[in-house]
């Protein structure tokens, strides 16, 4: 089973705005195209927040017209930069409603897949939460099949001082829970925008570059990095097994380089 992870788009409402010299809007074209192109069967596309950069319904609506073939194979979670109102008006279809956070849990395959909402409205950096850890163990103890996790937030230390002050802050309460869940094989987040794989416990730590701007790995502060947006191919065994890969898409209409 394939499923497609991107993240951090950061869309803006002009589709000529550019974040960091980078049209994001541009770039978010060229890696749906390399997708059109290289994964059109995949089963999912998960979106792991940052949609957009400016909050807007409208930039959410042009980013679900980006994404309209892909629909209803897409999920999205929220960011730090991104409106949970805006997102459930725009992506109602898509998200299921956990109190005030824009979640998703559902089978797929022999898999399971369980999205977390990790934003704290006004602050950059993330957090589950009690009560959606609570959720997230009662969607654990539904099933024991092999199950893959998605937030925005990585729950570990990347690296980068700058980025691991605005990470996951109660990423220990998370691994508590999970350490009894060693179902949970792997986590696939955002927010560094940066290539990451570590292991934590039994599973499989994730992150994905940006669609957008990158940044370079183990930076005091924040540093542009020059590599190619990219996303990532999740190949998900029946047996459990993972197998995973970020390509990186080069040019408009280029082949992806891996
Ligand atoms: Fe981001």
């Amino acid at each position: 089973m394939r499923i497609i992870q991107i993240t951090d788009c950061h869309l803006l409402a002009d589709p000529a705005a550019e974040l960091k010299g980078i049209c994001t809007r541009e770039r978010l074209v060229r890696v749906l195209d390399a997708l059109r192109e290289e994964l059109p069967q995949a089963e999912l596309l998960i979106v792991t927040g940052d949609l957009t950069h400016d909050e807007r319904a409208e930039t959410l609506q042009a980013l679900r017209e980006l994404l309209a073939d892909w629909l209803p194979r897409v999920r999205v979670l929220p960011g730090n930069h991104d409106d949970r109102g805006f997102m459930r008006q725009v992506f109602g279809d898509i998200i299921l409603p956990a109190g005030e956070r824009n979640v998703f849990a559902e089978f797929l395959g022999n898999w399971r897949l369980i999205g977390l909402d990790t934003q704290v409205p006004g602050a950059v950096g993330g957090e589950v939460g009690l009560a959606q850890l609570d959720w997230l163990e009662r969607q654990l103890e539904v099933s024991p099949r092999p199950t893959a996790l998605f937030l925005h937030h990585p729950p570990v230390l990347v690296g980068s001082p700058w980025l691991d002050r605005i990470g996951l802050a109660d990423a220990p309460a998370l691994w508590q829970l999970l350490v009894r869940f060693p179902q949970v094989r792997v986590v696939c987040t955002g927010h560094i925008h940066q290539e990451m794989a570590v292991h934590r416990g039994g599973a499989l730590v994730l992150s994905t570059p940006s669609t957008a701007v990158q940044f370079r790995p183990e930076s005091e502060s924040l540093e542009v990095d020059d590599v190619p947006p990219g996303y990532r191919i999740l190949e998900l065994e029946d047996d459990g097994s993972v197998r995973t890969r970020v390509m990186r898409v080069v040019a408009a209409g280029g082949p992806p380089a891996g």
